[in-house]
């Protein structure tokens, strides 16, 4: 199995991948640093992993083109069965609205070059094997509290979805993992406790799983945040508008 994973060094992505390495896969790592994506392949090693290829990018802005990056993981591994877009930005909503370079950052980080990455993706698997792109329970409804995070990732499921109805019936699967409240460095400084929040460990089985499974083409993670945002995108505007959320 070929697995590659843009933005690895993600907790999630990084508990998907030593999955992945228990299995014996071939990974392609594409993370933010050289020297923590050496130390992650060193830990994938010992796990089990098959080759391991990697790239240190600011995966918002390729060095090339995108397909010529995927081409070469391809390439190098004898093709990818399964393709994972993790990275993420959460920024500062407060901070975005006065700083639009920073709601550029975070708009461009969750949805213009997830959705290159997604496009070229698709391009260059051949009509086969599946791509999981993250997006978030919070592309569900626009919030005071991150909007513009939220419509990024809104934005970027609303593309996929739209791929997945293109490439019904065919042999590409286009899955969308809706992460709930996860414990990883994108949380911290949340008050992390309470039944809604779910380790970085467990999301990623949730993920392999429903990856596994070809389930989708939407994926909450866990599966009762579903329900959550059902009931949160159908709470007419007067009364949302009274809450703080
Ligand atoms: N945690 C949650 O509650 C939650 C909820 C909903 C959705 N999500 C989504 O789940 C995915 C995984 O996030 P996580 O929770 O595992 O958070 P995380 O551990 O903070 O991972 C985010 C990763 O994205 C990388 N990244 C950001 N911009 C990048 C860029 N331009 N180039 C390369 N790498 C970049 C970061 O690199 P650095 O390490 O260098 O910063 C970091 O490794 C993200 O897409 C996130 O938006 C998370």
């Amino acid at each position: 199995m070929k697995v590659v994973i843009l933005g690895a060094l993600s907790a999630m992505a990084t508990e998907i991948a030593r999955i992945y390495a228990a299995r014996g896969a071939d990974l392609g790592l594409l993370g933010s640093s050289a020297e923590r994506l050496a130390d992650l392949s060193a830990d994938l090693r010992v796990r089990g992993a098959g080759s391991i290829k990697t790239l240190a990018v600011d995966l918002s802005a390729p060095p090339t083109s995108h397909e010529a990056v995927i081409g070469e993981f391809a390439g190098d591994m004898g093709g990818i069965d399964i393709l994972i877009l993790a990275y993420g930005k959460l920024g500062d909503q407060t901070l975005a609205c006065g700083d639009l370079q920073h709601a550029a950052d975070i708009l461009t980080t969750n949805f213009t070059s997830a959705a290159l990455w997604l496009l070229a993706a698709a391009k260059s698997m051949n009509g086969k094997g599946s791509i999981a792109v993250f997006s978030s329970v919070a592309g569900d409804r626009g919030r005071r509290s991150n909007y513009v995070y939220g419509s990024a990732k809104g934005g970027l499921a609303v593309l996929a979805q739209g791929m997945a109805h293109e490439l019904a019936g065919t042999g590409l699967k286009i899955i969308i993992i809706k992460p709930g409240f996860i414990i990883t460095p994108m949380t911290e400084g949340m008050r992390r406790s309470g039944p809604l929040w779910t380790g970085a460990r467990r999301a990623a089985r949730i993920v392999v799983n429903a990856i596994d499974r070809k389930r989708g083409p939407i994926v909450y993670v866990p599966g009762f945040w579903r329900w959550i945002m059902l009931i949160i995108r159908m709470i007419p505007a007067p009364i949302f508008h009274r809450t703080r959320l």
